[in-house]
């Protein structure tokens, strides 16, 4: 088969972990008999720097050619970036945010899962850790919040700023869709998350939910409001199969989970839209303090990249083959430095995709 992939190396430690999973496609390539053909682009910081916005058309044409997006990370240090002294529609979030919107993906889906290997790296108590996890935070992504009008107005000297919170019922629905059409290919349960003790938008969620609900007789739904989910996450976060929400509720719950994991560098993540179409990156940020050091775990990008060969491509057995390979590795007991623990073995960034590799 012949992959067409546009890759978003980005800044920070993007551009090391990007190549990193090309190391681990282009194996899996020669194994199965694919042909990839890369396309670069710029966004964010990099393309600032070489453009002065943080997406061209150009960008977004070269990604909408491709079957899917690899990308690595975007953005630096706020405190000491030139980037960050731009105006906030053009810094290197705006870039992110405007690719989202403009390849429609509003379903981003966020795997955190404990693995046996790095229980030890959970912050939670022994006996909840021990449990084990693996959830998938299905996050609605270009509406709500990051998308609805804002401004900031001053007026008799009292400044006043407004972000709006909509959506309607056709964004709710077809994100409801996806999460229960995962859900029905894992343990069959949704627990959607909203705050419609207060919120008018959260009660539409929930009544649109259920309406979806209705057509998936095999999956159970439970609501959950944001607040007590956050709780719940750091309780009982084996009590999670797909949490559904709304896209600042899943930004925040998804940085929740992902910490509880105790491993942000192994968090894979796919954007989508209603075709096969995806953008894949890992859910962490773009480290500028190690960028540049072969310091970076390259696994949250490799299995990004595995969610890429399942998702946009139906290839299992190759995803497959990848999840193997990392498994493999941490069995091993190959590290780097930011899931590192006594009587394992720590490599560099470039050392960890060579060993992947190998084992696909
Ligand atoms: C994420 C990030 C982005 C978001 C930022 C970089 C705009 O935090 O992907 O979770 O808030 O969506
Ligand atoms: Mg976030």
């Amino acid at each position: 088969m012949e992959l067409k992939i546009t890759c978003i190396p980005g800044d920070g430690i993007g551009p090391e972990i990007v190549a990193e999973a090309k190391k681990v496609l282009d194996a899996v390539a020669a194994k199965y008999g694919h042909v990839i053909h890369y396309t670069d682009i710029l966004m964010g910081g990099a393309s600032i720097d070489a453009h002065g916005v943080p997406l061209t058309q150009e960008a977004v044409e070269a990604a909408k050619a491709a079957d899917a997006v690899l990308m690595g990370s975007i953005g630096g240090d706020a405190s000491t970036s030139p980037w960050y002294r731009l105006p906030p529609n053009l810094r290197p979030e705006a870039g992110l945010l405007a690719i989202r919107k403009e390849l429609n993906l509003f379903a981003n889906l966020r795997p955190a899962v404990l693995y046996d290997e790095l229980v030890e790296a959970c912050p939670l108590k022994a006996e909840i850790a021990a449990a084990g996890f693996d959830m998938m935070i299905m996050r609605e992504l270009t509406g709500g919040l990051y998308f609805g009008e804002r401004r900031t107005t001053e007026e008799n000297g009292v400044r006043t700023a407004v972000d709006t919170l909509v959506y309607n019922e056709d964004e709710i629905r077809r994100i409801a869709v996806k999460g229960f059409e995962i859900a029905r290919k894992r343990r069959g349960k949704v627990i959607s998350v909203d705050k419609a003790n207060v919120l008018d938008s959260s009660r539409l969620w929930r009544q649109v939910v259920e309406e979806v609900a209705k057509d998936y007789p095999e999956v159970t739904l439970q609501h959950m409001l944001v607040d007590n989910c956050a709780m719940q996450l750091v309780k009982d976060p084996a009590q999670f199969d797909v949490i559904l929400t709304e896209n600042m509720f899943g930004d925040i719950l998804s940085d929740e989970a992902s910490m509880v994991t105790g491993s942000i560098g192994m968090l894979a993540s796919a954007s989508l839209n209603d075709t096969k179409f995806g953008l894949y990156e890992p859910s962490h940020g773009s480290a500028p303090d190690i960028a540049g050091r072969d310091l970076a775990n390259p696994i949250a990008t490799v299995l990004s990249a595995a969610m890429m060969l399942r998702y946009s491509f139906d290839l299992d057995a190759e995803a497959d083959a990848v999840e193997q390979a990392v498994k493999q590795v941490l069995k091993e007991g190959y590290r780097t430095s930011d899931i590192m623990s006594d009587g394992c073995r720590q490599v560099g960034c470039r050392q960890m995709g060579d060993l992947l590799a190998e084992r696909i």
